[in-house]
């Protein structure tokens, strides 16, 4: 089995679920958090997923936004190695509001490291995929990070977690004033795959989970970014803090970061 062509063929088939619920009145509730929305699209395009992995895939793990963590499935006396991580709609707001950026985000992990992810954002029939050591794609098409070497050139993605306390605004300060600027559209997921695509040179955020995250960290590493914590230390597993650039701008951004992190 092609897990890249897998991953990329049940990724379409649920962004054309997400896209029947756009003709629909939405149900959409809030989560433990004022704020925190979820659809019935979210919910049924997770279960959609995990049902398709899990026909293919019997015995490998998940860890999906609704669903959460998967038990431990024991096989042969040995844990499963692979892990599916699922954001089932990254950009849920902007889906509810019919902003046509959103995406179903899918990555595979094997021993704890990323081999797989695909970014579908069936609004625009936009496809990003990477396979750990072959590259990353757009639409099948070869992508690359831009060449944009100071902070100055450069034009950047961020996203503000509501929910979390420590989002430092002097940083968007910092940023902003010496950049071409920032945009903020909602979705982490494709915010980093327009950093693989060249589109942005550079995106940070504080507040993440892995599932918004996971397939498109190797989708930028694939078209030759950098990704790390916003402390330059590589990411952790779980990690909640991101800076993902097209490499040549990593160490400028850095600075910049800890100098407005100080003020
Ligand atoms: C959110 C989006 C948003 C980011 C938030 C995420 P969701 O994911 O990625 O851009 O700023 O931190 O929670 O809730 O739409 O899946
Ligand atoms: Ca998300
Ligand atoms: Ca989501």
């Amino acid at each position: 089995m092609n897990y890249l062509e897998f991953t990329k063929k049940i990724a379409k088939e649920a962004g054309e679920i997400v896209m029947s619920y756009q003709k629909k009145t939405l149900k959409i509730e809030e989560k433990s958090r004022p704020g925190d929305l979820v659809t019935e699209a979210d919910k049924k395009v997770e279960a959609f997923l995990i049902q398709k992995i899990k026909k293919t895939f019997p015995f490998h793990e998940f860890l999906g936004e609704e669903t959460g963590s998967s038990k431990d499935k024991v096989r042969g006396g040995e844990k499963n190695e692979f892990r599916w991580i699922i954001d089932p709609i990254d950009g849920t707001k902007n889906f509810i509001r019919g902003i046509p950026f959103f995406a179903v985000s899918i990555g595979l992990e094997y021993r704890g490291k990323r081999i797989v992810g695909v970014v579908y954002n069936p609004a625009q029939k936009d496809l990003f995929a990477a396979e750990k050591g072959k590259g990353a794609s757009q639409n099948n098409k070869k992508i690359h990070v831009s060449k944009a070497k100071t902070v100055q050139e450069s034009l950047f993605a961020t996203g503000f977690h509501p929910a979390y306390k420590h989002t430092k605004l002097e940083i968007f300060k910092e940023i902003i004033n010496n950049s071409q600027g920032i945009r903020r559209f909602g979705s982490a997921a494709l915010d980093l795959c327009y950093v693989a695509n060249g589109t942005f040179d550079g995106f940070w955020e504080f507040g993440l989970y892995p599932w918004d995250i996971a397939a498109a960290i190797l989708i930028v590493e694939e078209a030759g970014g950098r990704v790390t914590n916003t402390d330059g230390t590589p990411l952790k597993y779980e990690q909640k803090t991101i800076l993902a650039t097209n490499k040549k701008i990593h160490p400028e951004t850095l600075q910049m970061i800890k100098k407005a992190a100080r003020a």
